[in-house]
């Protein structure tokens, strides 16, 4: 803030200048000396406003002053929405995130903010695109509380669907009264980056109960590590479920597209991605709860 109020101050008093040295009908506009420092404008430069406004705990409603209520001049007469021109304006979702581009303008997958972010959220060709809410409290706007606040990283939660299905109880059709019900516990641990106990990662009826992929790890998605063995040679023996040979109730037949046609194909390539980790079992042709 002192920084801006220093500006106001210089904005005044330029007014003040102005006023009492030209003749009255002459309008104080335009201003001469800019309020803004001069990379203000450019994109990189220190004195960037984006950056400004992140210094300043992303507090937009400072601009509003001059900049309009709504963003669209007020009485500096340059509105942000000639370049915020998406719905919402500089407080729409997309000023401040962009799918493999963290707070910092960070692109490698390697840092947390990144992380798995794109291939969950975009075109995964190995299963079903998932929404920021199967991780997140997605806030209805940006001054709910929970968002923006000072906490040093994200919360992670999964509050919603996909993590916390269960599987194997007694009402599905491929019921196994041998096996347990495998209710998730989803938790994410903020320290070594790594989620477990979820239904999309292995914690599911013959799945690996134990695997707790690493968020900025590429590698944690590997074939097998959610159903299966990676260490194994092929895909099909990686991608094999548990069968009775280590203690579960799976075929212990590799011809997986036989009975999984919808999902793969007789090379194990996935013929409809959405298919897979969707939270239904497809086989045979349809969409179970198992
Ligand atoms: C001349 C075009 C232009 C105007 C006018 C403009 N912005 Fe921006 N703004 C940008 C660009 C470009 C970025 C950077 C986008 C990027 O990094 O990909 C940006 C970034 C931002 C960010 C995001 C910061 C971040 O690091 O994620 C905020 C918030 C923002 N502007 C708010 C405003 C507000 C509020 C106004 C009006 C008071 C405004 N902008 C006016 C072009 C503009
Ligand atoms: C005290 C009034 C005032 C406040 C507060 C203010 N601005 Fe401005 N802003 C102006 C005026 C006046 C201009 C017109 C051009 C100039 O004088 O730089 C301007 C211009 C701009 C421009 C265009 C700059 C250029 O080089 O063309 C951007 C971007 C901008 N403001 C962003 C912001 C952001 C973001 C905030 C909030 C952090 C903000 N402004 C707060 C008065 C203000
Ligand atoms: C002015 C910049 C800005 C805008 C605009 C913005 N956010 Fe955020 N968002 C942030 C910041 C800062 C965080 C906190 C990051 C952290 O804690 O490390 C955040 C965090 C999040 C998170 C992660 C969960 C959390 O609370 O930590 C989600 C999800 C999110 N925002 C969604 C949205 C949605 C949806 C919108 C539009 C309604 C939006 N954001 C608009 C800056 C912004
Ligand atoms: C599969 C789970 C998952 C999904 C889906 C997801 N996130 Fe995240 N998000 C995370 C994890 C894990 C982190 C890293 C938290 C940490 O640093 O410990 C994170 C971090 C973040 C951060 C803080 C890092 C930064 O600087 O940007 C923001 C903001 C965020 N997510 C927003 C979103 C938004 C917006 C969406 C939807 C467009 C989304 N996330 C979807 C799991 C997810
Ligand atoms: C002969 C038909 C058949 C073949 C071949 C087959 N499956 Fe299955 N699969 C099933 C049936 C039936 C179920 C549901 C069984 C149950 O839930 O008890 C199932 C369930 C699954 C499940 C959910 C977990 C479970 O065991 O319930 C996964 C994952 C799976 N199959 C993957 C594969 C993969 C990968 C292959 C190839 C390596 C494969 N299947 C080969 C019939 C088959
Ligand atoms: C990120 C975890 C994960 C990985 C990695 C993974 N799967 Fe799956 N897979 C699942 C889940 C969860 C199911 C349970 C059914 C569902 O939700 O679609 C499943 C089910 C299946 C099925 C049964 C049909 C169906 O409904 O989707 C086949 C076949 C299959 N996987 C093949 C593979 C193959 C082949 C690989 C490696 C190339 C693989 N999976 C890697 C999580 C995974």
């Amino acid at each position: 803030m002192k920084k801006l109020n220093i500006l106001l101050l210089t904005f005044i008093i330029s007014l003040l200048v102005i006023s009492c040295s030209k003749l009255k009908d002459e309008l104080p506009t335009p201003i001469e000396a800019s309020v803004h420092p001069e990379g203000f404008s450019k994109v990189g430069n220190s004195d960037f406003h984006g950056k400004f406004i992140q210094q300043h705990a992303w507090n937009l409603k400072m601009c509003k002053q001059c900049h309009g209520t709504n963003y669209n001049g007020g009485t500096s007469s340059v509105s942000c929405l000639s370049c915020h021109n998406n719905p919402g304006g500089p407080e729409g979702c997309g000023t401040c995130h962009e799918i493999g581009k963290d707070l910092n303008g960070n692109t490698s997958t390697a840092e947390r903010g990144v992380g798995a972010h794109t291939v969950h959220l975009l075109g995964n060709s190995k299963g079903k695109i998932v929404s920021c809410a199967e991780c997140h409290n997605v806030p209805a706007d940006i001054y709910q509380q929970g968002h923006m606040d000072t906490e040093a990283n994200s919360e992670v939660m999964f509050n919603s669907y996909f993590a916390n299905i269960k599987t194997n109880e007694p009402v599905t059709s491929d019921y196994d009264s041998q096996l347990q019900l495998f209710s998730p516990n989803p938790t994410y641990n903020s320290v070594n980056l790594s989620c477990s106990n979820t239904y999309c990662h292995g914690y599911f009826k013959n799945g690996n109960l134990t695997n707790a992929p690493v968020w900025n790890n590429s590698s944690s998605n590997a074939c097998g590590t959610c159903h299966g063995d990676p260490t194994k040679a092929t895909l099909a023996e990686k991608s094999l479920p548990k069968t009775t040979a280590n203690g579960g109730t799976h075929v212990n037949v590799l011809t997986c597209s036989n009975c999984h046609g919808g999902v793969v194909n007789s090379n194990l390539q996935f013929v409809d991605a959405s298919k897979h980790i969707d939270g239904k079992l497809n086989v045979f042709g349809n969409d179970i709860d198992f």
